[in-house]
């Protein structure tokens, strides 16, 4: 039988070793009612496509130094954005994030809206960061799925197929896990992906799935995901 993902071990991993990031609340903040601000979970999801966390650091601290509000942002000229921009690549990014900040700000009075199903139409905003914005900002109880969390879902079910044929089953047990605690969650499996599930190295032995992980199991973790047929 195909085993189901702990989201309480998860979340209790995610207690004692979740990543200090910019845009995160502290747990210190949190446990006095604070909640992320969707703004800058937004521009964090954005910036970390295709970019590594390092990376994105220094031009997290500089947008939201320059613009702290999405106001801010709108507010700018375009060609500001692309020249702070420079460096991160991919520049049709930096021209939707200044796109969507207007469309916040034109169509909702400069407040993100909540849920998933509202995000995901605005500009340069797709499934995963509707999600993800979603579940950090909201709790909304869906489900975020980015290459870590594929990875991890192959190497747990021990799937031999390729990610991408994978992808509905991955989704499901993703979403069949969904706890309370939707956003603190999908960051969990996140950093689990990063930094525990990791594309070369799988330390088994700090993992919290570890006691379900067919992947762990067959001794041979690192052969899931299995790579794509050619
Ligand atoms: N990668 C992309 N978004 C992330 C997040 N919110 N937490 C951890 N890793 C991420």
């Amino acid at each position: 039988l195909a085993p189901t993902i702990d989201s309480r071990a998860v979340l209790a991993w995610y207690d004692r070793h979740a990543r200090d990031l910019p845009w995160r609340v502290a747990p210190a903040d949190r446990a006095r009612g604070a909640r992320p601000d969707p703004y800058r979970v937004w521009l964090s999801e954005i910036m970390l496509q295709q970019t590594t966390i390092a990376a994105v650091r220094k031009y997290f601290a500089a947008f939201t130094t320059l613009w702290p509000t999405v106001r801010d942002l709108a507010a700018a000229p375009l060609d500001d954005v692309l020249v702070q921009w420079a460096g991160l690549g991919y520049y049709a990014r930096a021209r939707n994030l200044h796109a969507c900040a207007r469309a916040v700000v034109e169509r909702f009075d400069g407040v993100f809206p909540t849920s998933a199903a509202q995000l995901r139409d605005l500009p340069g905003i797709g499934d995963y960061t509707s999600a993800a914005i979603a579940a950090i900002c909201h709790d909304e109880q869906v489900a975020v799925v980015d290459g870590n969390v594929d990875r991890v879902l192959a190497r747990f079910r021990a799937l031999e197929k390729a990610v991408r044929e994978e992808k509905p089953l991955i989704r499901a047990a993703v979403q069949a896990a969904v706890p309370a605690r939707a956003g603190d969650f999908a960051q969990a499996m996140m950093d689990l992906g990063a930094t525990i599930c990791a594309p070369r190295r799988a330390n088994c032995l700090l993992c919290p799935l570890e006691p379900d992980c067919l992947g762990a199991r067959s001794g041979h973790p690192l052969a899931y995901p299995v790579p794509p047929a050619k």
